[in-house]
């Protein structure tokens, strides 16, 4: 049987005969499962013993050890037998917070067991390892499932529940619904699939949205992630045609014939500039334009604590975009992260996480393409923006003459209005200096005018709720100078 390539990682750690390893997962039920399928696949073959403190030792082994609930006696089992094994202790990381005696006899166990048949395995969804075993412990994350492993849980369900329920699907309709549950833990997977299947019957094109839903519900529960049902076209976005072009090259970036003809994969992009120029909006156009699944990362979310600590929130949020993979992981205003403790005490732990943020993006393996944006430039580090980090970092100024027709015509467009209707001319005049924000709410407002006195929006409509407004680029005159000059020589313009 092929083992579910999860699992890869820790059998060739095992194989190299690490002593200690710690795998961090929120499945324990299936991460035991896999390992099960590791006692017969190594050489030699391991026993298996689980731990836990309510259970002490159980396993598959003959011969069993008694039962133990205390943490000391689960690791000198460890030391002492002969034979070659797994141990795997179940959520362990209380004791490497304060007891002292567990942490120095896992740095005699990491002596004992070097070279030996015999691993050590701390199992738990909490990582804590104090700085004395930082050397000795290795720390793996343990993957969501896969494309396999999430079809093979999806046959697993339907046929147990409504077998055949699947049939009425062609081959690339059921590999778009398996991906649709990618992201999800196998448990996840499961319920949202029988709960799914319970209420239609089959999976037919249409269960993809309920799925897709389900999904939603279940990801916004963490609190800092968000799967974002992308309405926004290219098409939709004015000007902004460097960043277009760059874009629409990049299209097939993800694919197999770009790797085959030596381009690397798309890393990320970092887009700054003056608010409400469409720096949002340009990247749910472009996770649209490359077909691919976009999620939105709260960084604010992540350092607040809400949603546990900015660690394990992080590493949760990756290992969910990794499941999803290939995918836009989009973060706004990611100077947030960055600096939102830099006052405090904190600082030491928010730079920390944020370096480690970092390296996870610089060596990330799955095609995980990061969109970045961030308002206050002067809150990045050097080191953010340093060359390689991004493919490239743009600058988004305020929309030029050609460009806000453009907007204009859009936003006329959107709400059912011919850009003929009006003089285009006119209104780009009057429209210097302003966002692309400020123009299509000039467009609202005077609709709501016309609308309030039920007849035709008219173009003097619009001067006027433009000239009842005072745009940005007044108020802020100073901020986009500077912004404008950071950017000559670090980024490239996106108008
Ligand atoms: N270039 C544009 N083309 C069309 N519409 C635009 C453009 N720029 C801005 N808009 C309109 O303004 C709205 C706000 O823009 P968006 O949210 O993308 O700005 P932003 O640069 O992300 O601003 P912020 O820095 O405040 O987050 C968009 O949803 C869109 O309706
Ligand atoms: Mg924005």
């Amino acid at each position: 049987m092929e083992l579910p390539s999860a699992l890869e990682p820790v059998k060739s750690h095992i194989e190299a005969k690490y002593p200690l390893l710690y795998l961090l997962t929120w499945e324990e039920a299936r991460v035991c499962g896999h390992l099960m399928l590791l006692t017969t696949e190594l050489k030699p073959p391991r026993l298996m013993y689980f731990w836990s403190v309510t259970e002490g030792y159980s396993g598959q082994a003959e011969g069993q050890p008694v039962a133990m609930n205390d943490p000391l006696a689960a690791i000198d089992y460890a030391i002492e037998t002969t034979e070659s094994a797994l141990f795997v202790l179940k959520d362990f990381h209380p004791y490497l917070r304060d007891d002292h005696r567990v942490i120095r006899r896992l740095r005699d166990a990491y002596q004992a067991l070097q070279g030996t048949g015999k691993t050590l395995i701390l199992l738990g969804p909490i990582l804590s390892v104090p700085t004395e075993l930082e050397k000795e412990i290795t720390v793996l994350d343990y993957p969501l499932p896969d494309f396999l492993e999430a079809n093979q849980i999806l046959v697993d369900v339907v046929e147990a529940e409504q077998p055949g329920a699947l049939t009425q699907l062609d081959a690339r309709q059921s590999e778009a619904l398996v991906r649709v549950f990618l992201g999800l833990t196998a448990d996840e997977i499961a319920a949202v699939a029988r709960k799914v299947i319970s209420r239609r019957k089959s999976f037919s094109v249409n269960a993809m949205e309920e799925v897709i839903e389900e999904k939603r519900n279940i990801l916004r529960k963490s609190e800092i992630l968000e799967f974002i049902i992308n309405k926004v076209r290219i098409r939709q976005v004015g000007g902004l045609k460097n960043f277009k072009r760059w874009a629409k090259l990049r299209a097939n970036g993800f694919t197999k014939e770009a790797r085959e003809f030596g381009l690397p994969v798309p890393k990320g992009v970092l887009i700054t500039g003056i608010s409400g120029c469409g720096k949002s909006l340009v990247i749910q156009a472009l996770a649209d334009l490359w077909h691919l699944p976009l999620l939105r990362l709260d960084m604010g979310r992540v350092f607040s604590g809400f949603a546990g600590t900015p660690e394990e929130s992080l590493r949760r949020a990756i290992l969910t975009v990794e499941a999803v993979a290939p995918a836009v992981l989009w973060i706004d205003e990611i100077e947030m992260g960055v600096s939102v403790f830099s006052d405090s005490i904190q600082s030491g732990s928010t730079s920390r996480i944020f370096a480690s943020f970092l390296t996870w993006m610089q060596e990330k393996k799955a095609p995980v393409f990061i969109a970045a944006t961030a308002n206050d430039i002067d809150r990045l580090p050097p080191e953010f923006i340093r060359k390689g980090r991004f493919d490239e970092v743009f600058f988004v100024d305020l929309p030029k003459s050609e460009e806000r027709a453009e907007i204009v015509r859009i936003h006329l467009e959107k709400r059912g209005k011919r850009a003929s209707d009006v003089s285009i001319e006119g209104l780009v005049k009057s429209t210097e200096g302003y966002t692309g924000a400020e123009i299509e709410q000039a467009i609202i407002t005077a609709l709501f005018e016309a609308f309030g006195q039920s007849r035709e929006m008219e173009i003097n409509d619009i001067y006027r709720a433009l000239g009842n407004m005072v745009p940005l680029s007044v108020t802020m005159k100073e901020q986009i100078t500077k912004q404008k000059r950071w950017a000559d020589n670090r980024a490239v313009r996106a108008n």
